[in-house]
Formats: C-alpha cells, structure tokens, sequence
C-alpha cells in the first residue's frame, strides 16, 4: 500500500495583523453581507475579490423561492468580476458570514461549487488566489484555491 499525504496550511490572524489590501478586502466582504438576499437561509454572506490590477469587485449571496437558482456571494462577485474584466486575473478573495445578529465566530468556508469555479481561474490565468476567510475568532488564510481543493478535476483529464 502506497500513502500520499496532502498537506494544508492555514494562517490564522487578526484584523491587525493583516496588510492593508488584506485588511481592506476583508472589510468590504464584511460590509457586502449586508446587501445579502437570503430570506430563506438568513445567512449572509459577502465577498470581496481583489484582481490583480488592484481593483475590487464585490457579492454577496442572492437566494430564490427555488432553491437551487441561489447563488452563493463567492461565484457572484467572481462572475461580476469575470464578466467586466477578465483581462484581470483574481488574486485574493475575502468572505464573511453573518447570521443571528453576528458574524460567525469561526470563519466561514466557501462550499465545493464555488472552489471549483475558482480553481479553473488559477488554472486559466496561472496565478493563485489567496483566500482570506473571516471569523471574530481569527481569519484563516490559505495561500491558493487548489489547497482547499485537493485531487482537483481540472478539465486536463479531458485532454
Ligand atoms: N453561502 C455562500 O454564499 N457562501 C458560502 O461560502 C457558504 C454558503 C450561502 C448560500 C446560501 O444562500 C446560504 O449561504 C446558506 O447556505
């Protein structure tokens, strides 16, 4: 039997601790819960994605009487970003997550749909994009999408 081990590493920081891009993403991924649409769930989300020319495009979580047509704020601000500027690659992403009259205390972590649709971006555009996940607790960074997404189907398969 053959083991292979996959390592994940995860910074954990505070506010403080973070640059001022950094600090900067993550506060208006705080603000974007507030813009959420969530009356079925209650748990709003916001997302802030930095591109690599430094602008920010913003989402937040939009839901639907059908469920499945909702759309979580990490694939609203990337496809808001990919459709305006797709000449920019994603370099950081920033979420949060607000529930109960707080922000959740352990920081929020994106579902596989939307690490899937960020992993092609590294892929297409060659870069990785940190992620910055926000918690009261502490921010978790994680320095590229391919970490939280481990044995990846990535279209090479189909080559
Ligand atoms: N949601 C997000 O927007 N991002 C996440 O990272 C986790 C979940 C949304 C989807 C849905 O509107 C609500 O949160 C509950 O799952």
């Amino acid at each position: 039997m053959k083991e292979i081990q996959i390592n994940l590493t995860v910074r954990v920081v505070s506010l403080d601790e973070l640059t001022a891009d950094d600090r900067e993403l993550v506060l208006k991924a705080k603000d974007m819960t507030a813009n959420s649409y969530s009356p079925y769930s209650h748990f709003k989300v916001g997302a802030a994605l930095r591109l690599a020319d430094g602008s920010i495009y913003c989402g937040s979580n939009q839901e639907n009487a059908s469920f499945p047509v909702g759309l979580c704020a990490e694939r609203t601000a990337f496809c808001f970003a990919q459709a305006n500027a797709p000449e920019q690659a994603p370099v950081a992403i920033a979420i949060a997550a607000f529930t109960g009259g707080a922000f959740l205390g352990k920081p929020v972590s994106p579902c596989g749909a939307c690490r899937q649709a960020l992993l092609e971006a590294e892929t297409r555009y060659g870069r990785p994009i940190r992620v910055l996940l926000y918690g009261e607790d502490g921010i978790y960074i994680v320095d590229s999408v391919r970490d939280l997404l481990p044995l990846t189907f990535d279209g090479s398969e189909m080559e």
